[in-house]
């Protein structure tokens, strides 16, 4: 007997990570959806994940803001479950512009889960971030570490959780797993897709890449006075497809039976700005210029995750170390100077 192959909507799949997980998805035999509408990605990631896959997703330009758009995908299409990736993430820009990050994160979910529920498709895994820890106590933080965010991004994160959180208790037949991202980099090892950032990246990677590349003249390194051992900020960096691989597994986990699942996807190891800088320039073999600067606002000195829940509850952990995640992103960023093809 043959089982039909599930059917996964992934909302955002043209982006960054969301792209990654399409290739994971293809690869494990799923059908894929993308519902994207490429306000921060570019259609040619679609074209890359076909190649790299060797096989066909459907693509969907659109907003999953438009509940009419939502509910004719459901209707035309049996959808197991839904990875939703699509939302707006920089923090910089989540202060100028509050009101667009909240209509778009939280409308956008809200509109999603209503159609769902309609369609009784009710298997959901959200791209949340340690963001919601805002500045931590102590480190490694775990999931049962008091949350509080500390920027309009990191609410609208927040928010979204205390929702999915109140849709699953007000109907326990759901099953939502809420996965923390830590720092995630890198790129599919086979250099057709990565990071590509709309302007100048705000992000430690995607800079030095581009300082690497020759896009940027310098880095700037937002403070040397932490108490850290060498004074820069310690993050926890997660290479892109491990990060993935940590989906596949939350939906093993969500289908064993309804819950409400929180999990960090982190490697539980800190790294420091200069550390990061030091493996980047011995991956590349380029030199990366720096200045210290002074302190950016609302950083945290240290972060990085216990992922222990992730490990023992969904079989997960981490496989790639930094100096991998730094051969990945220059093997993409060297490739494509800058970044995919331009229509
Ligand atoms: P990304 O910007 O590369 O991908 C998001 C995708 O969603 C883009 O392709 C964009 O065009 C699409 N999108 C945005 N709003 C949409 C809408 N209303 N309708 C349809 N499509 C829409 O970002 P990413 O790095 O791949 O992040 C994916 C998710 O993970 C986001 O929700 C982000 O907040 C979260 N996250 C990212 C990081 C990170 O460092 N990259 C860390 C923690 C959490
Ligand atoms: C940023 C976001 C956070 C988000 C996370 C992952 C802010 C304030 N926080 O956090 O909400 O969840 O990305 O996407 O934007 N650095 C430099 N120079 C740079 C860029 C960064 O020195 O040009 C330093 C930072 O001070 C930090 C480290 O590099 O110590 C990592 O920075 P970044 O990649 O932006 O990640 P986060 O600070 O963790």
């Amino acid at each position: 007997m043959t089982t039909k192959a599930e059917t996964v909507l992934v909302t955002g799949g043209a982006g960054y990570i969301g792209s990654h997980m399409c290739v994971e998805l293809l690869q494990s035999d799923r059908q894929v959806i993308v519902l994207d509408n490429l306000c921060n990605s570019s259609a040619a990631s679609i074209d890359a994940i076909q190649r790299i896959t060797q096989k066909q997703l459907s693509f969907v330009e659109g907003d999953v803001r438009d509940s009419d758009l939502l509910a004719r995908l459901f209707a035309q299409n049996e959808i197991d479950a839904v990875l939703h990736f699509a939302g707006l993430k920089a923090v910089g820009e989540s202060v100028a512009q509050p009101i667009k990050y909240y209509d778009n994160n939280l409308n956008g979910t809200l509109r999603l889960v209503e159609v769902m529920s309609a369609a009784q498709c009710k298997t959901l895994v959200f791209s949340s971030s340690a963001t919601v820890y805002g500045i931590p106590d102590s480190v490694p933080i775990d999931e049962s570490t008091v949350t509080g965010a500390i920027n309009p991004y990191g609410r609208s994160k927040l928010m979204v959780e205390e929702l999915l959180t109140d849709l699953y208790e007000a109907d326990p037949s759901w099953r939502i797993s809420l996965l923390r991202y830590f720092n995630p980099v890198g790129a599919h090892a086979s250099g057709e897709i990565g990071e590509d950032p709309n302007d100048i990246p705000n992000n430690l990677l995607p800079y030095i890449s581009q300082v690497a590349v020759g896009r940027l003249e310098k880095l700037n390194v937002f403070g040397n006075d932490y108490d850290t051992p060498d004074g820069t900020g310690v993050r926890d960096y997660i290479h892109v497809v491990d990060l993935v691989k940590g989906h596949l597994k939350a939906l093993e986990y969500l289908a064993k039976g309804p819950k409400l699942a929180i999990h960090n996807l982190g490697t539980g190891n800190g790294y420091s700005v200069m550390e990061a800088i030091k493996a980047f320039e011995k991956c590349s073999g380029t030199t990366i210029p720096y200045e210290i600067a002074s302190r950016r606002l609302g950083d945290a000195a240290v972060s990085f995750a216990d992922p222990t829940k992730a490990n023992t509850e969904l079989g997960w952990q981490a496989q790639f170390d930094l100096d991998r995640m730094c051969e990945d992103v220059w093997r993409w960023q060297s490739t494509h100077p800058t970044g995919y093809p331009k229509a």
